[in-house]
């Protein structure tokens, strides 16, 4: 394979897990999507052009200390005016679907409580317009975690129910505006996530956490996380339902949800190890999937939060039942679990009750489950990646599945060159490795329909700033300058090679 052929002999992946399979293009059937993945916040900048509001992510990256390198999306890779260029990579990439979300604020400065924005709304008409041309999907998230303030300051945004009639609105006024071509979206990017960071750990926004779990003196992160993920999942079922009610029919698209899913290997083969990574999933995949799919939340859950635990009232259980077509599932890494009913559990690393008393780990014996990236806690480790889908497959009885991110991110080290960046052989091996696992598990059965990599361009990683690059173009953030990385060479040639040779 002709970029792998430039791989050095010492390959950087690890030797037991049979990765020197190479990812076989033709595999893959035609109407896959193999596309790229971003977001609004991380992707757009332009925060307050054409009539946009403030979101959650402009005021909390605006307050000095809460983003490593006091950075900001205020611009960002400024894609909001270079679209067009960006689809011009995308049409040489060769890819046929783009993931991108949308902003909340752009389109409803203050939620329902305000007008539509028309300038927002005309935006993301040409950008689906623009896409369409050139033969790329759109693939639409309604939200991928940036929300308009005004909801936070009115109701105290995911806390409250007020929110879910707010996610619904936006729902409408997208699923109207765009879903006559608009064929695939999906309600939530990595609502767990959000729970998680924005209530439990309170290192993204609304910053909220009680002090034995990190830093914030207000919000109770024993509580809180829960609250939030029930508004969420009646939220998505709201949308689904105004989907499936009003426009479904009509418009011919699917909906789905897309979770951050980790896969989590048991420590050791003890059967108390066992169970620990099965109620580690619980308490981070099938919190959220397994309300949507099955109308009631995990069974280890109910066990171990007792009344902490919402319950869905009749009439909220009713509204569940419009469940989802697809799961999307962002995958970028693998964590060791260990069992600490009967040992020492400690908050925080998931030893905690509202965890699921179950230690997540990247090492075991001091050694890590797979090579390190430039992210903290992201292992090189493709196995992960069969399972999780497996596992997926087993437990949802087979729904369809979109990889909606994989990818790897490195350092941004600032004595580098673009030069230094463009030659990105370990991005090259992780996907060439995560590739080849997804083809597994789709050779067991698993229906996966599309893959996309995070992310098209180097951009905006959250509390990271600009300190991580995820892109397989790399960008100058002084001139806004796009330029290939290998990666991008390699992904250009795996899909070209997808197609039958004529
Ligand atoms: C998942 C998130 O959806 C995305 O916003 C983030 O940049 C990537 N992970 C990489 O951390």
């Amino acid at each position: 394979f002709l970029v792998l052929e430039t791989t050095p002999s010492h390959s950087v992946l690890s030797d037991d897990i049979g990765e020197k399979e190479t990812a076989n293009p033709s595999f893959f059937p035609l109407d896959f999507l193999f596309g790229t993945a971003s977001s609004s916040y991380q992707f757009e900048g332009a925060f307050l052009s054409d009539g946009k509001g403030l979101n959650n992510w402009d005021v909390f990256s605006h307050k000095p200390g809460n983003i490593v390198d006091g950075s900001n999306g205020d611009i960002a890779v400024d894609h909001y005016h270079r679209y067009l260029e960006d689809i011009e990579l995308m049409q040489s990439l060769g890819v046929n679907s783009y993931r991108f979300s949308i902003s909340w604020a752009r389109i409803l400065p203050k939620g329902r409580f305000g007008e539509r924005n028309r300038q927002g709304i005309d935006h993301y008409n040409n950008l689906i317009n623009a896409l369409l041309r050139k033969g790329i999907e759109p693939f639409v998230t309604l939200n991928h975690y940036d929300i308009p303030q005004e909801l936070e300051d009115r109701y105290g945004a995911w806390l409250s129910p007020d929110i879910q009639d707010d996610f619904g609105y936006l729902a409408d006024v997208c699923f109207e505006a765009f879903g006559d071509r608009v064929k695939y979206w999906t309600t939530f990017n990595e609502p767990n996530v959000v729970a998680v960071r924005g209530y439990r750990s309170g290192i993204h926004p609304p910053s909220r956490c009680s002090a034995s779990f990190g830093n914030c003196l207000h919000g109770d992160s024993k509580t809180e996380p829960f609250i939030v993920a029930h508004n969420i999942i009646l939220s998505h079922a709201i949308a689904v339902n105004i989907y499936r009610t009003r426009y479904q029919k009509k418009q011919g698209g699917s909906i789905g949800i897309v979770m951050n899913a980790i896969w989590f290997e048991p420590l050791t083969n003890s059967p108390a190890d066992r169970l620990a990574a099965e109620r580690a999933q619980s308490f981070y995949l099938n919190w959220f999937l397994d309300p949507i799919i099955f109308g009631k939340y995990p069974p280890e859950m109910h066990e171990i939060l007792g009344s902490i635990l919402p319950e869905f009232s009749r009439n909220e259980w009713e509204i569940l039942q419009t469940g989802l077509d697809f799961i999307g599932i962002n995958h970028y890494t693998s964590l060791y679990v260990k069992d600490c009913i009967s040992s020492m559990c400690k908050p925080g690393t998931g030893g905690s009750k509202t965890e699921g008393l179950a230690i997540r780990t990247g090492r075991k014996d001091g050694v890590p489950i797979g090579e390190p990236t430039g992210m903290d806690w992201f292992y090189v480790h493709p196995q992960g990646m069969e399972k999780i889908i497996i596992y997926v497959k087993e437990r949802y009885n087979n729904t369809p599945i979109f990889i909606t991110e994989n990818g790897y991110g490195e350092e941004n080290n600032a004595s580098f060159s673009t030069e230094n960046f463009q030659y990105d052989i370990k991005r090259v091996n992780y996907l060439n490795g995560y590739l080849s696992a997804l083809q597994r598990a789709m050779r067991k059965g698993a229906d996966v329909r599309g893959y996309f990599i995070w992310s098209l361009l180097d951009n905006f990683e959250w509390i990271c700033g600009y300190t991580k690059r995820f892109g397989l173009y790399h960008v100058d953030y002084k001139t806004m300058e796009r330029t290939p990385k290998l990666s991008a060479t390699w992904y250009k040639q795996f899909i070209a090679r997808q197609k039958p040779i004529k």
